[in-house]
């Protein structure tokens, strides 16, 4: 056990959630349960709403499906209020700093999302904000994504987090590679990065990680080796092998430098474990059955790129009920950090 859950008194209220390890470890541990137990609430049809009266906004430089809806169907949920501003049609970044933005959106609102490009423009955001900031994704840090990775793996696994040993196989210095290693480290976990050299973790990420396993007792292997790093791993995770943001260009070298890195059976095979679940953040490109994947797959002449579809469409795959728990999740991030029912800081809230 990595603390003592029994006499833990847990509040986040007003609280900024920029990257995962700006929480503690019991802080993380007791939004996986509040998760866990407003997933139970909804299935029970017995919801209750501590965001009435919350307005919210959530600001997306970049596209999403996911997050974007998480956010909005967990603030309908809670009886919240919500505005999306996108990309265009606001005065943020172009004519208005994000100072400025930061200060005029907290006197309307009681959180403020934002997805874009820099996770300095977040931090900018939270510093100027009078009102809880959460980070729906940067070029370095995913937070969100790594709360519903957690409850997924907890959900579809007979063993606590800190008996489960997971992969990341890919582009690993991206924001998913980055997140998922702290996420292990902070849960006590044993994670595997597998990436050929030129898109392995940076130096910085993994001290960040080795520093908290030193801690928590997580195992932080960083290898090239699929056959090292898949060997008797609980789960594997991969994510696009060209992120949001990157210029189109860098699709050739990826995909010749990724090609030995792609999920497909024989890579779920190198596990040794029949129960090995697949996992990634989505949106994927395992068929060619989108816009961008048709024109890359016929350019390349690739079927899939980072998972092939017999995988993704296996009864191994896990992604749906990963993509659900988005919602559960961001819905407890919310939850823990506007709402003002003190019931819910107190860390027996899953019993
Ligand atoms: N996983 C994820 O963040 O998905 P979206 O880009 O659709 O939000
Ligand atoms: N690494 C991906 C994650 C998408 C949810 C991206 O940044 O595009």
């Amino acid at each position: 056990m990595l603390f003592n859950r029994v006499r833990q008194i847990t509040n986040l209220r007003n609280r900024h959630f920029l990257k995962l390890h700006d929480f503690r470890i019991e802080e993380i541990d007791f939004l996986l349960r509040l998760s866990d137990r407003l997933k139970r609430e909804k299935y029970a049809g017995k919801e209750v709403q501590r965001l009435k009266d919350k307005n919210i906004v959530i600001l997306f430089e970049k596209d999403s499906t996911r997050t974007r809806c998480a956010f909005e169907v967990g603030i309908f949920d809670q009886g919240g209020n919500v505005t999306y501003i996108g990309p265009s049609g606001s005065q943020m970044g172009k004519k208005e700093s994000m100072r400025d933005t930061a200060e005029v959106l907290s006197k309307y609102y009681d959180g403020i999302e934002y997805r874009g490009k820099y996770q300095r423009v977040v931090e900018e955001l939270a510093k100027y904000a009078t009102v809880p900031v959460w980070n729906g994704l940067t070029d370095e840090w995913h937070p969100t994504q790594i709360l519903a990775d957690l409850l997924t793996m907890q959900e579809y696994s007979d063993k606590p987090l800190e008996k489960v040993s997971f992969a990341f196989m890919g582009d690993a210095r991206n924001n998913m590679g980055n997140t998922l290693m702290v996420g292990a480290a902070m849960m006590g976990m044993d994670f595997r990065s597998i990436a050929p050299k030129g898109v392995q973790t940076s130096q910085e990420v993994y001290d960040i990680a080795k520093k908290i396993a030193d801690f928590t007792g997580a195992k932080i292997t960083v290898t090239d080796d699929p056959k090292v790093g898949l060997k008797g791993v609980d789960f594997v995770h991969t994510d696009v092998w060209v992120s949001m943001g990157e210029p189109d260009e860098v699709w050739a070298e990826r995909i010749k430098l990724l090609k030995p890195y792609q999920v497909n059976a024989a890579a779920m095979e190198m596990t040794g474990n029949p129960d090995a679940k697949f996992m990634h953040c989505l949106p994927s490109f395992h068929n060619l059955d989108t816009i961008i994947g048709k024109e890359i797959g016929e350019k390349f002449n690739v079927e899939a790129m980072e998972v092939t579809d017999d995988v993704f469409t296996s009864a191994k795959s896990v992604v749906m009920d990963q993509a659900e728990n988005r919602m559960h999740t961001i819905k407890a991030v919310m939850v823990a950090t506007m709402a003002t029912d003190d019931f819910y800081f107190v860390d027996d809230c899953c019993l």
